[in-house]
């Protein structure tokens, strides 16, 4: 349980202290992959690269020292944007790290930067949309300028059996997905790291000089089994939280919206912003979208949990019927006792993106009372994803005609980089 702390200016962050933000050794994180006896003891957990079991996500704020979303920060984002966006509302952005300091600098004409991401390890799933359908919202809301950038040689280097060739063909892939999100061309770039390296190898280094082992041991739970590539990995995601400064050559301050499990690379990164001379990158970070079997988050590199935007109309009402939910065993029994739509990936699906604060709780209360049927909300997921995934497959067929508009050089993706002697 969180313990009720001051927040006399209810900004969100008194209640955890700066000391405690900046403590990246005093916080314990997984091993990766993550051990056993970690799981068991809270029953769940998140590192960048898998969460396992039902996230307490008031756990982890306390865990990661992040600071929740509260009403001055919502007030805040109201005043300026005249409205609060829908994942705000139903809490599904639940917490950030100085989300307030990027508003008073707005409100003072200091502009920001948003920074986001994907590591294109397979096709691209429904929670991967969700920080991104909100980034394109901030783009639009603060005309913020987008680096989005694709971490092929992070899944390389991570994950097991992995080959540039599929990793190459994910990237394109996953980049008619981020196109067809709406993004702006002439405000995003899309930085593909093995591609684009030069544009941050030389901050990636300057950071990577200022993180010991030890404190990338303690954050990310590398041991002596893991690869140099993996150890040496993390300075080039946080590369772009300082490319922007360089761009407007002033210090550009940069918000990254994301799932909380990319986190530990904001940490270390915040660590030695200040003393490299960069404004610590500001984050808002939201919850995950479950996947379809029980616990655990939706992940492309488990597709049984997940709904890919590539998935036919055929494809996604099998997975819908066959996912997971909180009813009864029996429609007898669901009438007698009701669901628990607290666990049931359905529900939050509906929750997190198709319903109404209205609609949601009357599902909420329906279902719990027996009055609704499993069947009846995996029906209702269907008729509401089916469209939203067609109406993306026609936006990613657009795409492929817009990537040299995205990229960092204007040039296509296979652009001719070989070395030539005369
Ligand atoms: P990746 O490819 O694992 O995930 C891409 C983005 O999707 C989020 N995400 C989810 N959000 C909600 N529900 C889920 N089930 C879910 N699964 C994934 C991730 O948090 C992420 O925002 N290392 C990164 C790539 C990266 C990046 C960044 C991400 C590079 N720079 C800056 C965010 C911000 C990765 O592999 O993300």
């Amino acid at each position: 349980m969180v313990q009720e702390k001051k927040d006399p200016d209810m900004t969100g962050r008194e209640e955890y202290g700066s000391s405690k933000e900046e403590g990246i050794h005093s916080v314990e994180f997984a091993t990766h992959p993550p051990a056993p006896s970690k799981i068991s003891r809270d029953d769940f957990n998140v590192t960048p690269w898998e969460v396992v079991g039902s996230v307490d996500y008031s756990n982890l704020i306390e865990k990661f020292g992040t600071f929740p979303i509260n009403e001055f920060i919502i007030d805040k984002i109201k005043k300026i944007t005249g409205e609060i966006h829908p994942f705000i509302k139903n809490k599904f952005f639940f917490s950030h790290r100085d989300l307030d300091l990027i508003l008073k600098e707005y409100e003072k004409g200091n502009r920001f930067y948003l920074y986001t991401g994907r590591g294109p390890s397979g096709q691209v799933h429904l929670g991967h949309l969700m920080p991104w359908i909100f980034t394109k919202y901030l783009q639009d809301k603060f005309d913020a300028k987008l680096i989005f950038q694709i971490t092929d040689d992070e899944k390389f280097l991570f994950k097991e059996n992995s080959n540039f060739e599929s990793i190459h063909k994910f990237t394109y892939e996953n980049i008619l997905d981020i196109i067809a999100m709406g993004f702006n061309p002439k405000r995003t770039r899309i930085i593909i790291n093995t591609r684009d390296i030069k544009y941050l190898y030389r901050i990636s280094t300057e950071i990577a000089k200022r993180i010991t082992f030890s404190t990338a041991k303690a954050v990310f739970g590398f041991d002596n089994s893991t690869n140099i590539g993996m150890i040496g990995f993390p300075p080039i995601q946080g590369a772009p939280c300082f490319l922007p400064s360089l761009i407007e050559k002033k210090p550009t301050p940069v918000l990254i919206p994301a799932a909380i499990d990319q986190d530990p690379y904001w940490r270390v990164t915040r660590d030695i912003a200040e003393k490299m001379g960069y404004p610590k990158p500001a984050q808002i970070h939201s919850k995950f979208i479950p996947g379809l079997t029980s616990g655990g988050k939706m992940s492309s590199s488990r597709p049984d949990t997940a709904l890919f935007t590539v998935n036919n109309p055929e494809t996604i009402e099998k997975k819908v019927k066959n996912t997971f939910t909180g009813g009864q065993p029996t429609i007898t029994l669901q009438r007698k006792l009701g669901g628990n739509a607290d666990i049931c990936p359905v529900f939050w699906y509906l929750n997190y993106l198709f319903d109404t604060e209205k609609e949601s709780q009357e599902r909420y209360h329906d279902c719990t009372s027996g009055n609704l049927l499993c069947g009846e909300c995996k029906n209702d997921m269907i008729n509401k994803v089916i469209p939203f995934m067609k109406d993306i497959q026609i936006k990613r067929e657009k795409a492929k005609d817009m990537i040299c508009k995205f990229t960092v050089d204007g040039k296509d993706l296979n652009a001719d980089s070989a070395i030539e002697f005369d």
